[in-house]
């Protein structure tokens, strides 16, 4: 039987979405710099990227104090149970209506291979990006000779690495929204993020896991 639950919530719901816009305002005045198109002009997207970045660096630092104090780092952690079945669900089962091979509860919101690919973002990327685009900003604004001192050679590296990762972001965004699309049904996975609740198959020994939890909290 389904029961609708709240599954994300609101703090989570809230860096979802404005990381979400940062990561999608980083990437598109990121290309500006990078010289893909002309958009708000070089000088101003150098401006708003730099502005988004410390905006981005705030948001993470907020996000990390989350997700330690409610434990849910713990959802993070990877495991190979149901890792290659859930790589077969959507090579082929997907396209036969088979069953989604990871259910999906307020314990366990992500699926093996989402544990792994986030938990990938949040302790490489995310963290690269951050710091070579820190190591950039400071090695290469004129006003600011700091880095000098931990002799970095050559900006030239650090680009590289920004702009890959900034192609890996990209990658991922778009896989991001193709598969917002698999749930239950098309639009329920974005549901969710946006109310915070889900209709998912109740299990009640999973009930009783989180009323024994929320007792333990109280
Ligand atoms: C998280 C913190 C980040 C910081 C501190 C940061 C900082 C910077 C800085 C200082 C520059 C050089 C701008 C200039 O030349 O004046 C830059 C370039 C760039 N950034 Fe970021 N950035 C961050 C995140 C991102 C993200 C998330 C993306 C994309 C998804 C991105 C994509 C780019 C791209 C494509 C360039 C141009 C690289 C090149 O052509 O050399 N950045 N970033």
């Amino acid at each position: 039987m389904k029961k609708k639950v709240y599954i994300y919530k609101g703090f989570e719901r809230f860096w979802h979405w404005s990381q979400a816009i940062l990561v999608i305002f980083l990437a598109f005045t990121g290309f500006e710099v990078h010289g893909s198109y002309k958009f708000f002009g070089y000088e101003n997207a150098t401006v708003y990227h730099q502005i988004a970045a410390y905006s981005y660096i705030v948001l993470v630092i907020f996000t990390i104090f989350w997700h330690f104090t409610t434990g849910e780092w713990r959802q993070y952690i990877p495991t190979w149970k149901n890792f290659k079945a859930q790589i077969n669900y959507y090579l082929f089962g997907i396209f036969k209506n088979a069953p989604h091979p990871t259910k999906k509860t307020v314990l366990t919101k992500l699926n093996p291979l989402q544990k792994l690919t986030y938990l990938g973002l949040k302790l490489l990327v995310i963290p690269v990006m951050a710091t070579t685009g820190l190591l950039y900003m400071f090695y290469r604004y004129p006003q600011s000779h700091r880095i000098e001192s931990i002799n970095i050679d050559s900006l030239h590296t650090i680009a590289l690495i920004h702009t890959i990762g900034a192609f890996l972001i990209i990658a991922f965004l778009i896989a991001h929204l193709y598969l917002i699309t698999t749930g239950s049904t098309v639009t329920s996975n974005l549901k969710a993020m946006l109310t915070g609740y889900e209709d998912i198959e109740s299990d009640e020994k999973e009930d009783n896991k989180v009323e024994e939890i929320k007792e333990e909290i109280n």
